[in-house]
């Protein structure tokens, strides 16, 4: 397979079009039978659901080209059954997790010569999402729905790949309980904007989001999930019914576990504990583990004894052991690598 001529290791992440995407529709009650297109343009009705008030989810996946040459999904089923669970909450109808799965290989097939190669440091991003397309004016469910899949090959989220990123404690809120804030809606990802584009203007990364209803707790960033490691060597992760069950973490909390033999836990996490740990680090389909230097409470600086310079040891620990199952140099527990070719 000859591939693209991208200049690979220096991609960061972003939109790149591609040469082939999925899309299905659905109407009077039915998915129809769906396939690949070469037309990236979306034609929808001026009051579609998804424009007037926001009927939409999505979800975030990685394909790679593995050390032997094979190109393999990471655990898609999982994605399948998040989206699933997304549009339910949402009102949408689910896009049955078989049929995912397949327009998924269909997708990372047909653009394969986009997948970029071992070693570059870069993966295929594989982006499906679904939005209510007919016209609705009255605040109630779409009739008609479009399920998309595009990808783009990119490299890190965060500018300097694994150096530790300066995050801050935010004062605007991500979810409310009972809300949305545990499934994949783009609702979730608009309200996050204003504080994004703030807390970068200030010079953060990221924003460090506490749970609304105590503002006491820690939940999660705007795209990511947090780990913590003890400085007994604990990883602790975020119990919370408010953010998103992250592939990422459950991967790596399973991984720390069975294959570096360490102890976790999932618990609630109190602001305050913040000083005792370790190691910081985001986690997430593109993040993968960006590690986390310091914290900033309101010009407070919580400073990780893991240090600005580079990724805390345990927190290497877990990211060589991820991406080396991702990549095909250490064996993958049963089913996590679906296989493309
Ligand atoms: N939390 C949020 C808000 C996200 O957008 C993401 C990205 O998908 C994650 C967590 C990480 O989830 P995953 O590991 O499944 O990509
Ligand atoms: C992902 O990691 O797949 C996400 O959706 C995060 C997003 C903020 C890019």
């Amino acid at each position: 397979m000859e591939k693209k001529n991208i200049d690979w290791s220096n991609l960061g992440f972003g939109y790149m079009k591609t040469d082939l995407r999925y899309v299905a529709n659905y109407k009077n009650g039915a998915w129809d039978e769906g396939g690949l297109t070469a037309d990236d343009q979306v034609t929808i009705s001026e009051s579609a659901g998804v424009l007037q008030y926001a009927q939409t989810v999505f979800e975030g996946m990685k394909a790679y080209e593995t050390m032997d040459g094979r190109t393999v999904v990471f655990r898609p089923d999982l994605n399948a059954s998040r989206m699933i669970d997304s549009a339910k909450r949402l009102e949408m109808p689910p896009f049955p997790a078989e049929r995912f799965i397949e327009a998924i290989r269909q997708v990372v097939k047909g653009n394969e010569a986009y997948v970029p190669p071992y070693g570059s440091g870069a993966s295929l991003y594989i982006r499906p999402y679904m939005f209510g397309s007919d016209a609705v004016i009255g605040v109630k469910p779409s009739n008609e729905y479009q399920f998309r899949i595009f990808v783009t090959p990119v490299g890190p989220y965060f500018k300097g790949g694994a150096k530790p990123i300066v995050i801050r404690i935010s004062d605007y809120d991500r979810a409310a309980p009972r809300g949305t804030g545990h499934i994949k809606a783009g609702l979730n990802y608009a309200m996050s904007l204003h504080a994004i584009v703030e807390a970068h203007a200030e010079g953060f990364a990221e924003n460090m989001y506490l749970d609304s209803a105590t503002r006491t707790k820690v939940e999660e960033t705007g795209g990511a999930n947090f780990l913590f490691v003890t400085k007994d060597g604990t990883l602790v992760t975020p119990k919370s019914d408010t953010i998103l069950p992250s592939i990422t973490r459950r991967s790596l909390m399973y991984v720390a576990e069975h294959y570096l033999g360490m102890k976790c836990e999932t618990r609630e996490i109190y602001k305050e504990e913040l000083d005792d740990f370790a190691e910081a680090g985001l986690c997430g389909t593109a993040a993968v583990i960006s590690p986390v230097g310091k914290i900033v409470d309101h010009g407070r600086e919580i400073c990780l004894p893991s240090g600005m310079n580079e990724m805390g040891p345990v927190t290497k620990k877990l990211y060589d052991t991820l991406t080396g199952i991702q990549m095909g140099r250490i064996e993958a527990p049963e089913g996590w690598i679906y296989e493309i070719r």
